[in-house]
């Protein structure tokens, strides 16, 4: 008997598996524990079929505890993300723009299979990645349940010329996000990082399809971190980071928070694309994590040592070097304190 055969013996086709893990934390995300014999009652396929679904829902990175005689519970109760929910959150929704699945590679993946059939706004949220891209060419790790993955797909007829600036106002995007839902100490990092006690709550990769001179495709992916595993180690993901629990000090309603970041992106997103960066540049530099300290930049295998001056109109990052105030734009670098 495997994960994939009923009582029967029956092989299941993948799409049912799938649907047997989603109902598996559905059952067990109050909390409470449920056994593994009632599980498979459930699902009508065996208690072992059962236990494999749980190995590998626990290596999509889902917090489950086993107790002989008991069954499995998970670590904390869990709120699935429901399209239902988000949508009756937002303050302005349309059914077929958003995308709710469990299990992805990548949202922003997800996006870019599809984008010549999206329209403007599309969005994409997910439970958990399996291959969750970072910025300079990094993973990002992603699991179940744990953090807010989420990617928006906005097409700008202008092109390249039209989005300098774009990650720096998506950046303003979310800080403005958290604080409707009641976090104010989000800072940012140069470009886009999201930081709160200097530690990383959430990254931005943008990424762009187009020719020189012709419109371009962007895709905006957000990862939010919210309930990280209590066992992760900031040498897991290599950088400090920190989650929405730590700072709350409760569980975070991530519906509520992916209604927030959805409308916040469309608003700026249509703001950004009639007047540019320069509506955004006083939210940035209000919340510049490294405003006038020392700072060095890495650049492969160049580090440019300086104190930071904020951004300037295009959003290149301002740095007060001993050979004068340089200002550096986009590519690969990436922003220390000193
Ligand atoms: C960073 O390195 O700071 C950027 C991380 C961006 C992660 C998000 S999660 C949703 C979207 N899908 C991906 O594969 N990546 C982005």
């Amino acid at each position: 008997m495997t994960a994939d055969n009923n009582t029967q013996g029956m092989p299941l086709n993948p799409k049912t598996s799938a649907l047997i893990r989603t109902g598996i934390v559905e059952q067990l995300a109050d909390g409470q524990f449920c056994s593994g014999e009632a599980l498979g009652a459930l699902f009508n396929v065996s208690r072992s079929a059962i236990s494999k679904h749980i190995k590998q829902l626990s290596d999509l990175g889902l917090d489950i505890y086993s107790v002989t005689g008991k069954g499995y519970r998970l670590a904390r109760p869990l709120a699935l993300l429901s399209k239902t929910r988000i949508q009756a959150l937002q303050r302005k929704a349309q059914d077929e723009q958003l995308a709710v699945v469990n299990v992805i590679d990548s949202t922003n993946q997800y996006i870019k299979d599809r984008q010549g059939q999206l329209s403007k706004g599309f969005a994409c949220l997910a439970e958990a990645q399996t291959a969750g891209r970072g910025r300079h060419g990094r993973a990002w790790f992603s699991p179940f349940g744990a953090s807010l993955y989420l990617s928006m797909y906005w097409p700008f007829a202008g092109g390249y010329q039209a989005i300098g600036g774009l990650s720096l106002m998506a950046g303003v995007a979310v800080c403005r996000a958290l604080q409707a839902f009641g976090v104010h100490d989000a800072k940012l990092k140069w470009p886009n990082d999201v930081y709160i006690q200097h530690k990383k709550l959430a990254g931005i990769l943008i990424e762009v399809e187009g020719q020189l001179g012709a419109s371009c495709d962007c895709i905006i992916g957000i990862g939010l971190n919210v309930m990280l595993p209590s066992s992760l180690t900031s040498s897991d993901i290599g950088q400090p980071f920190i989650d929405l629990f730590t700072v709350l000090q409760t569980s975070p309603d991530r519906n509520k928070l992916a209604a927030l970041l959805l409308d916040e992106l469309i608003e700026a997103l249509e703001l950004f694309e009639r007047e540019g960066l320069r509506p955004f540049l006083a939210a940035w530099r209000e919340a510049d994590v490294y405003a006038n300290q020392a700072i060095k930049l890495l650049m492969g295998q160049q580090t440019i040592e300086g104190i930071c001056r904020g951004v300037n109109e295009s959003g290149a990052l301002l740095l007060e070097t001993n050979t004068g105030l340089r200002a550096f734009q986009g590519g690969e670098i990436s922003v220390r304190s000193a």
